[in-house]
């Protein structure tokens, strides 16, 4: 917001900052916003009412579709005591309609609330919004292909807590590399540890851009792409898979030849998966996982993967809101 660098680091203090890609963040900065999570979990949990967003509003605005980041967005600003403006599909409803720009969008929002959630289909439209803001802080819930680093933010929360560090992981990321957000976000929240060693398992043409992998690999993670399933190695401590994104795609012909690529089933974790393991996905899933998967316990996509999607989103507003 205001003139200031919207990626500036969070260093520490979350107050007033923009929330717009991974690489705001240090170690130190996600630690401090787990301890707080814990927190948000245990009032959550034991549905205990609490006012600390008492009297705070926050925008969303979402030219995408979404159901997981608006509804928790919506329950954690609810669960501390706070309110919403909430539009989906501003384009149609809200003075978008007219041709209003984003910018101006947001400078009339901002008037309204304290904090701006945004999600939209063009990459760096977050950081326009966050220029344009002159007062409040702008969130990033997904632009474009570009990053979703509050997915991101609950994916290593989940992952966090199932194994009790983030160093000395091997993951196994599945689907569309090139154009999902959520996977580019979880490799920059990865790469900021150590040790790390992630497989890509993607189609041939949704494997990342060269220039992407390149600062991938620079900023210390290892990354090793492949094409099949018989190359997953047994060591996974996660299996994170994802949806081909079909409105990326100019040809519903390409779409759907790459779909169905790979598609997650009992057999293939029992192939090449452990005990030890777990399997996640941001959801929505459109055939990759089966559902006779859902069942077993190492799935965490319907049950803590989601709900900590809740937690995490209540920490980081009330640190962004200065109200903790
Ligand atoms: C993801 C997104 O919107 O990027 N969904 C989500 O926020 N949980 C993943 C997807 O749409 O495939």
């Amino acid at each position: 917001m205001g003139n200031i660098d919207p990626l500036q680091k969070i260093n520490g203090d979350f107050k007033g900052k923009d929330i717009l890609s991974l690489t705001q963040f240090s170690p130190k900065d996600i630690e401090k916003l787990f301890n707080v999570t814990w927190k948000m979990k245990h009032l959550a949990s034991d549905n205990r009412p609490s006012l600390i967003l008492q009297g705070k509003i926050a925008s969303l605005l979402f030219y995408e579709p979404s159901s997981r980041t608006f509804g928790s967005f919506s329950s954690a600003m609810m669960r501390l005591g706070g309110s919403t403006i909430a539009i989906q599909n501003p384009q149609a409803v809200s003075s978008v309609a007219k041709g209003e720009t984003l910018e101006d969008t947001i400078k009339t929002f901002e008037n309204y609330c304290d904090v701006i959630i945004i999600r939209s289909s063009n990459v760096g439209d977050s950081t326009k919004a966050a220029k344009a803001a002159f007062f409040v802080p702008i969130i990033n819930a997904g632009d474009g292909t570009g990053e979703h680093p509050t997915q991101a933010l609950l994916d290593l929360f989940t992952i966090y807590e199932k194994f009790g560090s983030l160093n000395n992981l091997t993951g196994l990321l599945a689907g569309d590399m090139l154009n999902g957000r959520t996977v580019h976000s979880l490799i920059k929240g990865l790469s900021l540890y150590k040790n790390n060693t992630l497989y890509l398992l993607s189609p041939m043409n949704l494997k990342l851009k060269k220039d992407d992998l390149e600062n991938f690999r620079k900023s210390g993670i290892k990354i090793i792409e492949i094409t099949s399933e018989k190359e997953i190695p047994k060591t996974c401590h996660f299996w994170y898979w994802t949806r081909v994104q079909k409105e990326r795609f100019t040809s519903l012909s390409e779409y759907e030849k790459v779909k169905h690529s790979f598609v997650l089933t009992p057999k293939l974790l029992e192939q090449f998966g452990n005990q030890k393991m777990v399997v996640m996905h941001p959801l929505p899933r459109v055939g990759e996982i089966k559902e006779a998967v859902d069942s077993d316990p190492r799935a965490l996509y319907l049950t803590s993967q989601m709900k900590n999607g809740v937690f995490v989103r209540m920490a980081l507003l009330a640190l962004v809101l200065g109200k903790i």
